[in-house]
């Protein structure tokens, strides 16, 4: 298994392009399933997580191309007709269950694994099978799947959450859009992907208002055609390059970055003392003094602090001055890095879904190992400031989530090479 080897110490200088956001591109992708013309995804960032989902829909019958180096997909459902999605495939990545709603949409029937990915908590689907059976399917779980049937086609319902799931909005927007009669969604979630998602529904003819607000109202068509979109910003690729200058000092510019993807991220950088400005092409980013400021972090459902980004900013909060609380509200079992911030000097004390970290004023490379996806990159960034070598291990949870992320921190200067094991 490879490796990543940081050598702390050096600023960062230059600039950082932002790909397309990975959630954004595993939700758009699924759309394909709903229309039997080909759906074009421009800026599609080239990561495992995005070989996963090509790797589902393909075992479903779609085909999926990759053009300019994996930055353009097409993808075309003319000839799928596989409803059942292989635990083989789902278990890798829990975005998988997101083939579930079209393929209801499209062909009234579904036969889904219960999914896997990162172990940060439970993550049940129970938010989704409750929209669908409003909507008039029957699912029951056997063997481990969700057998979903709606011989007659789903009907618009009124659906309210109980809670503000990202995948459940999606999955069910992306039903409704062919159910009959019209679907209104309570609660829904807020998330820049969803407003992406519902931009290239429309694009493929979906009639679709208010998505970005917590209601959204989908009135079902007959079908929907092809299209091509682009894939919005990936907002926590961006706040994690945004934060490397906060750790290792001097000043990075993140190419296509937009504050409105993170303004409550942006609010807490600017207590804890890092500058952001907006330029022509994205946003710079530069610590406004030595010291670094503590300040207590809530993760919640956009536009609040988003959970994605709560292990690079815990790292960041380890050497700023004063004691801060990290409270976790969206996965209950979301400080894995924190034993491996630890082992490089780190003072954080871990209680139920709180986090208590006492600022030091440096940390000191160690051997560690990558739990899960952002876990694994706030052991980078907290090994760009740290005093001498970290070794990551485990790091293929990166590469579901990064491209390339060691050209892209070398290219700014830093101290990074990845061991091939
Ligand atoms: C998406 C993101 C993930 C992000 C998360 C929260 C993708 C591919 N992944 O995941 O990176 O961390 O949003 O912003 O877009 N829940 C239930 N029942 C359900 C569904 C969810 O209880 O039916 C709970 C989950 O256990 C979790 C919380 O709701 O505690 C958030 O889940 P959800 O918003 O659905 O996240 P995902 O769509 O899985």
């Amino acid at each position: 298994m490879d490796s990543i080897n940081v050598t702390g110490g050096g600023a960062l200088n230059g600039e950082i392009p932002i790909a397309g956001a990975k959630n954004a591109c595993l939700a758009l992708m699924p759309a394909t399933l709903l229309s039997a013309e080909p759906l074009t995804l421009t800026n599609a960032p080239r990561l495992s997580d995005i070989k996963t989902m090509t790797d589902l829909l393909q075992s479903l019958g779609a085909e999926v191309s990759s053009l300019d180096e994996g930055r353009v997909l097409v993808l075309s459902s003319h000839n799928a007709d596989n409803p059942l999605a292989h635990y083989d495939i789902v278990r890798k990545m829990r975005a998988s269950n997101l083939v579930l709603g079209p393929l209801l949409a499209r062909h009234g029937k579904a036969i889904v694994s219960l999914p896997g990915g990162c172990a940060i908590g439970a993550r049940p689907m129970d938010i989704h099978v409750t929209a669908f059976e409003a909507m008039g399917a029957v699912i029951e779980l056997k063997d481990g799947y969700l057998h979903a049937d709606a011989p007659n086609g789903l009907k618009g319902a009124v659906i309210d959450f109980h809670f503000a799931s990202v995948g459940a909005t999606e999955n069910v927007m992306m039903a409704a859009t062919l159910a009959k009669g019209t679907t209104i969604i309570n609660n829904a979630a807020r998330e820049p992907e969803i407003v992406d998602l519902a931009d290239c529904l429309r694009r493929m003819g979906a009639q679709i208002t208010g998505d970005g607000t917590s209601s959204i109202t989908i009135e079902g068509v007959e079908s929907l055609h092809g299209a091509t979109h682009p894939v919005v910003t990936d907002r926590i690729e961006l706040g994690t390059y945004m934060l490397a200058p906060a750790f290792a000092g001097g000043e990075v510019e993140l190419i296509g970055g937009r504050i409105d993807l993170l303004q409550a991220f942006v609010d807490k950088l600017d207590q804890i003392g890092v500058d952001v400005t907006e330029t022509k092409r994205g946003l710079k980013v530069k610590r406004r003094g030595d010291t670094l400021k503590a300040v207590d972090i809530v993760t919640e459902p956009f536009p609040g602090f988003p959970t994605d980004l709560q292990a690079q900013m815990m790292a960041l909060l380890c050497t700023a001055e004063g004691t801060s609380v990290l409270e976790e509200k969206i996965f209950e079992n979301r400080f894995m890095h924190a034993p491996e911030l630890t082992r490089m000097g780190a003072s954080i004390e871990v209680q139920g879904g709180h986090a208590t970290v006492t600022g030091v004023k440096k940390l000191k490379g160690a051997p560690v190992m990558a739990t899960d996806l952002r876990a694994s990159v706030s052991l980078i960034l907290a090994g760009l400031a740290a005093e001498g070598e970290t070794k990551i291990s485990r790091v293929y949870h990166l590469d579901r989530g990064y491209e390339h992320v060691v050209a892209k921190l070398r290219g700014v200067g830093a101290q990074i090479e990845r061991i091939k094991e």
